[in-house]
């Protein structure tokens, strides 16, 4: 499995990882940083969280008090409609519980409660956690968990990899806050972008370098360097934070060098020496990295869709997206008659992917997958978000 973890995750419906109590906590801290009441009085749920497995409702529960949250809730999936390879057996915690049913315990849910202490040591922290079976199994999706979802001011969790747009669209339809970990390709669905452009949604403080490491109760194969046995961790890339929750980083201005400074000094040698080259198809210049965007230009820009880490709503306004069901937004100048795709083995066959990208023209054949139209012939960059200086604004 190549280690692009989310994307290969959803397609084999593997939904069992399990995110480290100090990415959550790094996570949540930017949030209180900059804002010290942001779970203040606040309803968090936490809706595919086994507590048992799940350091989200570690994390919420002992920080508790600190918080100054209201309520904490927790809901977890029920063991029979996880996949066959999960550990079904009930937790010596669920055993020994007088609430235990046996039947209950492989095919509901459960969701544990948090807001008063009844441990009696004046405290409200995980010792306090009051749980129950729920009526269904659990699932996001059902009228109990969006009853849920409706009490709660701020939905949190790491949700099924293979149900991230499902999830997505039931938590946006809520109007709630929320912050959920993510692929970071999800910026290229129109439906996510959309919120984006609208400033409804934006990356959180992050994953070091997009770096994460879950851990999983499954001892499936993955591929060299994906698996510590060590850790128990499996690491996956292009992960991301999505929220509509403020944070300090979203705040800080990109410190950029000029068009001419990058032409003399950048650390790319795709920009020293070359400049930027200008898309074919949209009145705007091709920024290969997001560290390479030229201060002082005035006109639109194509970067990639990880500059949206960097993206301060105040520096730059974000105007649309390469693809094809973006072009409503009229940036797009031209569109292709059919082309002729060239691979790299100098396999000819009849596309219309072109379309679908920003498109340069070359004037030497590459050395990688290329496009003919005609007699001109043209390379594909990959999804480039849009930008523009907000300060050089009209
Ligand atoms: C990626 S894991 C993350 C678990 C936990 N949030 C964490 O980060 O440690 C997603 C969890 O959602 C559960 N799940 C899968 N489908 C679900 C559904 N339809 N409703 C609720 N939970 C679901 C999975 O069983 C899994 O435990």
């Amino acid at each position: 499995m190549a280690n692009d973890g989310l994307a290969d995750a959803k397609k084999a419906k593997n939904d069992e990882f399990y995110t480290q109590y100090k990415d959550i906590e790094k996570e949540m801290t930017a949030y209180v940083e900059f804002n010290k009441d942001v779970f203040r009085n606040k309803t968090v749920l936490l809706p595919c969280d086994d507590p048992e497995w799940s350091n989200f409702t570690k994390y919420f529960a002992q920080n508790f008090e600190t918080l100054g949250l209201k309520k904490l809730i927790s809901t977890s999936y029920a063991p029979n409609s996880k996949p066959a390879d999960i550990p079904k057996q009930p937790t010596l915690f669920e055993l020994e519980s007088p609430q235990f049913d046996e039947s209950k315990a492989v095919e509901n849910g459960k969701i544990f409660t948090l807001s008063r202490d009844t441990s009696g040591d004046n405290r409200i922290d995980v010792e306090d956690l009051e749980w129950q079976y729920l009526e269904g199994d659990g699932d996001f999706q059902s009228e109990e968990i969006r009853k849920l979802r409706d009490e709660a001011d701020i939905v949190i969790t790491n949700p099924p990899f293979s149900l991230f747009r499902n999830f997505l669209s039931w938590i946006t339809e809520s109007k709630k806050e929320f912050v959920i970990i993510g692929n970071m390709n999800a910026i290229t669905y129109k439906e996510v972008f959309a919120l984006i452009k609208q400033n409804q949604l934006w990356l959180g403080n992050g994953f070091q370098s997009g770096n994460a490491y879950f851990s999983s109760p499954t001892t499936r194969e993955y591929a060299t360097g994906v698996f510590d046995a060590t850790t128990g961790l499996v690491k996956f890339r292009n992960v991301a934070w999505f929220t509509n929750l403020d944070h300090g980083r979203r705040h800080m201005p990109l410190p950029l060098m000029s068009e001419a400074d990058n032409i003399k000094f950048s650390k790319h040698k795709e920009v020293k020496g070359i400049g930027y080259k200008k898309y074919d198809n949209y009145d705007a210049i091709e920024v290969p990295f997001t560290d390479s965007i030229p201060s002082d230009y005035p006109g639109l820009m194509g970067v990639p869709i990880s500059f949206l880490d960097k993206y301060s709503p105040e520096q730059f306004e974000i105007l649309g997206i390469t693809k094809t069901w973006n072009d409503e937004s009229g940036l797009k100048t031209k569109i292709y008659p059919t082309q002729v795709q060239v691979s790299t083995d100098g396999k000819e066959s009849q596309v219309g992917k072109l379309n679908d990208g920003a498109a340069i023209k070359v004037s030497s054949l590459p050395n990688s997958t290329y496009y003919k139209v005609g007699n001109e012939s043209f390379i594909q960059v990959y999804a480039r978000i849009l930008i523009k200086h907000r300060s050089q604004e009209a």
